[in-house]
């Protein structure tokens, strides 16, 4: 089968595609034949070497959408051809709260979704959300799934809150965003971009600020009102701007940090009584609740559509942070 590859490290322009045997499914797995396929962070950082535990060469990806092509011993169905999506986080473990130890995400360490085939432990395929494209349902896993988490199981999302998310460009973030407009709640969101601020309020954003051309947007930001509940996954300045904004008693969730490590106030955290979480993937209940929303009439943000042959240049446009919403890949 076609896959793409990484056997060094230097960037997405390593990324080269080959033919590689079809994987078999083991017992208690499932063969998926994947049709479409998206980009994360994630996938960009292990090209660089950013990224812990790196095994090379690999087959990098975790998100995809496709149909049923073999089932592993032991496992009775869904039937052969059913549409699936696979949820990205293998093996989360019995806890809600948190994933276990030894939990690993779709490729990397294990053999990943940008090829014809993958596959992966039966419980972790599940039904695509018949509403939505193949484009549309391979955007989703795990950008919803980190999304949903971060807002409502650790966030605690309500229509009551003025929700701060940073960085509306992320994959992650425009689902914060639909996710926080699905439960009536307020928004502010900022970019480096005033294209994408505008895409962002034509999707429900209230509030939209430049955080490149406005070195002192969280002054801005004071003018709009103080978040009750802030996304973050920059960290670096951002952080502790975001922190200093907040309203008393506000809730902080953190699920990466991209602009780099963060110097915060303590006096912010402790005389507002700010509570700060982190958070990461989610858990099987919180995968399921999330497509549920998807199955109620939510549409993702595509950004771009490439052919897998197209993955280096696909993967360079999330690395330099063109793209609004997900970019996706189409397989087959
Ligand atoms: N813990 C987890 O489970 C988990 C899951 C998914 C992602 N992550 C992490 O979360 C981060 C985002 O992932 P993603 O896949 O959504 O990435 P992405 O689609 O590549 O988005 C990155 C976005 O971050 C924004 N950004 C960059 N520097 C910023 C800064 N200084 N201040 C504010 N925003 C900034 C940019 O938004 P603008 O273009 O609007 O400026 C950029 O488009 C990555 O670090 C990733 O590793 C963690």
């Amino acid at each position: 089968m076609k896959a793409v590859r990484l056997h060094e490290l230097g960037g997405p322009e390593k990324l080269v595609i080959e033919e590689v045997p079809k994987p078999a499914p083991a017992p208690g797995e499932i063969l998926v034949r994947i049709k479409r396929a998206a980009l994360n962070r994630r996938d960009v950082f292990i090209t660089q070497g950013l990224y812990p535990g790196i095994e090379l060469p690999k087959t990098l990806g975790s998100d995809a959408c496709g149909e049923i092509a073999e089932l592993g011993d032991g496992v009775r169905g869904p039937a052969v051809g059913t549409p699936v999506i696979i949820d990205p986080t293998i093996g989360w473990g019995p806890n809600r709260r948190v994933w276990q130890r030894d939990v690993t995400i779709l490729g990397l360490p294990r053999e990943g979704t940008f090829a014809q085939y993958v596959a992966v432990p039966a419980e972790n395929v599940h039904a695509k959300p018949a509403a939505l494209s193949d484009d549309e349902a391979a955007a989703i896993p795990l950008a919803g799934l980190t999304a949903y988490r971060a807002a409502f199981t650790r966030g605690k999302l309500t229509k009551d809150d003025l929700v701060l998310i940073t960085g509306i460009g992320g994959g992650v973030q425009t689902f914060v965003l639909l996710f926080a407009k699905h439960a009536g709640a307020r928004t502010i969101v900022t970019s480096s971009s005033d294209e994408k601020l505008e895409r962002a309020k034509a999707l429900g954003a209230d509030a939209a600020i430049n955080y490149k051309t406005d070195a002192e947007w969280h002054k801005q930001l004071r003018k709009v009102g103080e978040p009750t509940l802030v996304i973050d996954s920059a960290g670096g300045e951002t952080l502790g701007r975001a922190l200093d904004a907040a309203a008393y008693g506000a809730r902080i969730v953190i699920y990466g940090g991209t602009a780099g490590n963060a110097t915060v106030r303590p006096y912010s955290i402790f005389w507002k009584q700010l509570d700060i979480m982190g958070t990461s993937m989610g858990s099987p209940q919180d995968f399921e609740e999330m497509v549920a929303l998807f199955g109620a009439g939510m549409r993702p943000v595509v950004d771009r559509v490439y052919p897998l042959e197209h993955i280096a240049e696909a993967a360079e446009r999330v690395n330099v942070n063109a793209q609004f919403g997900k970019v996706v890949l189409a397989v087959a």
